[in-house]
């Protein structure tokens, strides 16, 4: 089979895309990261984070916040 000239510019116009979306700024770089405090540079792990963060623990979240259990995937670590 003979790539023709638009089969390239197709492939071309694929990577571009491709490159274009990889750079789109995460949503994790929005949201408040994790501070970097004595309370928090343990952590390791997601499910530790209710001791403090949930209903009726010192600080418990909002209730418009996500009720998603994967902290990490939108609070980076400070
Ligand atoms: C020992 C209690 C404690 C634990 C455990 C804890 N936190 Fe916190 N967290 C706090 C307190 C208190 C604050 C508010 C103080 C501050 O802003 O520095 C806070 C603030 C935050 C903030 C910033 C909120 C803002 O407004 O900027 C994020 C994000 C957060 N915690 C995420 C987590 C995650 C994710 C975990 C689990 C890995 C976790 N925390 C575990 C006590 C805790
Ligand atoms: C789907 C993404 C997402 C996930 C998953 C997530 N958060 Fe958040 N979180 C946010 C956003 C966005 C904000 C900012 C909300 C605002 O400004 O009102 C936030 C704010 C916070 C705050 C600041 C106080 C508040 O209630 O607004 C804390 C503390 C926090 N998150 C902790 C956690 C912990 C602990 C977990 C895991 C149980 C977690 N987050 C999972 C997106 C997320």
């Amino acid at each position: 089979m003979m790539l023709q000239r638009a089969d390239w510019a197709f492939l071309f116009a694929v990577v571009l895309v491709v490159l274009l979306v990889s750079f789109l700024p995460s949503p994790r770089d929005q949201n408040p990261p994790i501070p970097a405090d004595q309370d928090h540079r343990t952590l390791a792990e997601e499910k530790t984070c209710s001791a403090c963060h949930a209903a009726g623990r010192s600080r418990p979240l909002s209730d418009r916040h996500p009720k998603r259990r994967d902290c990490f995937r939108c609070h980076r670590q400070a």
